[in-house]
């Protein structure tokens, strides 16, 4: 069976260059097609609809079904490539205590470890279906979840079987903080050497990636050397690399990423020169998070900065309860735009085609023929409506 979609005043492809495409600066490396339609097609219990043609209306071929968005815009569904979805507890007050002052260092995460603990199965995952299920509503598609709430061998195992249920872009974050009760120094040799051995073998068939929180601003995370030798492990064991890195303050986190040829460091809040050199000159995808800076006061990535030197940049949302309780990847963008110098089309780019690169996949970020018919509709003429129209709810994702 195949869909006609018609009615589509901008078509956003993802695709640099798409034949007819607009040639407005406004609308640059986006791959605008105006009046333009989609045929999809397959799909069923065990496949996804493929898109089967896209193209200007006035040449659609016909098809079985079709359907009207009379005048909506259409682009590729949101890739969400950082998110920490699984966990359980709320930490409301802390973002009220940081709105008045109180820093953001990573302690509140033991709070959410303890809650999550303690959580069943049953309400870990009506609490992950729940966010999964508020991205889809505003057109997030392909979405990557961590662990690193539970900081137990079991503990962390549960929260990859469980975002695996969700999700093929699961991330091993046994190394997210070292738990509350081994902070002395025997405490957290031994953490470590958990997280690097009987931990990394129990959650490394259940996902696709390790991650680390290097920051050695924060008394709670790892500094460079631990942070080495969780990626070294996770490789050895299968996992592909991510780094949170440079979020407190500047560190090594970017450098040790840009060195192990990790797919992407996320936060780069604080960057040097070299640092911004490093990344121009590499593979890896410097991942913003403007959500966080958001909820935390701190100051915004320059993204300008990174975009000018040649950085691979993408958005996300760090959906999490401690420094992002957004899900809102058209909230990322709008921030983005407003307060981190990306021009509309910088920004719906490294949402979409750029988090596909952090994710290491070129199947997803892009509406073309042979790829899944993964899109969000936006609820307006223009897909520029994303950042213009903040905080009105126009966009969602086509259940087709
Ligand atoms: O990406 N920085 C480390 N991890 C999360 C925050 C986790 C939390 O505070 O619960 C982040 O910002
Ligand atoms: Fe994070």
């Amino acid at each position: 069976m195949s869909m006609l979609i018609t009615g589509i005043t901008e078509l956003v492809t993802g695709e640099e260059g798409a034949d007819g495409a607009v040639e407005d600066p406004l609308h640059a490396g986006l791959g605008v097609l105006r009046d333009a339609a989609i045929v999809i097609g397959g799909g069923g219990e065990d496949s996804a609809a493929t898109v089967e043609w896209v193209g200007p209306a006035a040449q659609a071929p016909a098809a079985d079904w079709a359907i009207d968005l009379e005048g909506r815009s259409v682009v590729p569904g949101f890739v969400d490539s950082h998110s920490h979805l699984v966990f359980a507890g709320d930490r409301s007050a802390e973002f009220a205590a940081r709105m008045s002052g109180t820093p953001y260092d990573g302690g509140g995460i033991a709070v959410t470890v303890e809650a999550t603990r303690a959580a069943s199965d049953h309400e870990l995952r009506t609490l992950l279906q729940r966010r999964v299920q508020e991205m889809r509503a505003q057109g997030t598609t392909t979405v990557e979840v961590k662990s690193g709430y539970g900081l137990t061998v079991e503990d962390e195992v549960r929260a990859l079987r469980l975002a695996k249920e969700v999700t093929d872009e699961v991330t091993y974050l046994g190394a997210h903080v070292v738990p509350p009760d081994r902070r002395d120094e025997a405490g957290r040799a031994a953490y470590l050497d958990l997280v690097c051995g009987q931990m990394l073998q129990a959650c490394a068939p259940h996902a696709r990636w390790v991650d680390v929180f290097c920051e050695p601003a924060s008394p709670h995370a790892f500094d460079g050397d631990e942070s080495r030798r969780v990626l070294e492990a996770g490789r050895q064991a299968g996992l592909e690399l991510r780094v949170h890195g440079n979020q407190l303050g500047e560190g090594p986190g970017v450098q040790l990423a840009v060195e192990l040829g990790a797919a992407s460091v996320d936060h780069c809040t604080f960057l040097a020169d070299a640092e911004v050199e490093a990344l121009a000159g590499s593979d890896t995808v410097a991942t913003l998070l403007p959500g966080v800076e958001f909820s935390t006061r701190q100051p915004y990535p320059d993204a300008r900065r990174l975009l000018d030197a040649g950085v691979q940049v993408a958005l996300a949302s760090d959906c999490n309860p401690g420094t992002c309780y957004s899900s809102s990847m058209p909230l990322m963008i709008a921030l983005a735009v407003r307060e981190m110098g990306m021009t509309p089309a910088e920004a719906l780019r490294a949402a979409t085609v750029g988090a596909s690169k952090a994710l290491r996949r070129n199947d997803i970020g892009r509406i073309a023929v042979g790829l899944r018919a993964d899109f969000a509709v936006v609820d307006a003429p223009s897909w520029l409506h994303i950042p213009y129209r903040v905080g009105v709810p126009i966009v969602r994702t086509l259940e087709v």
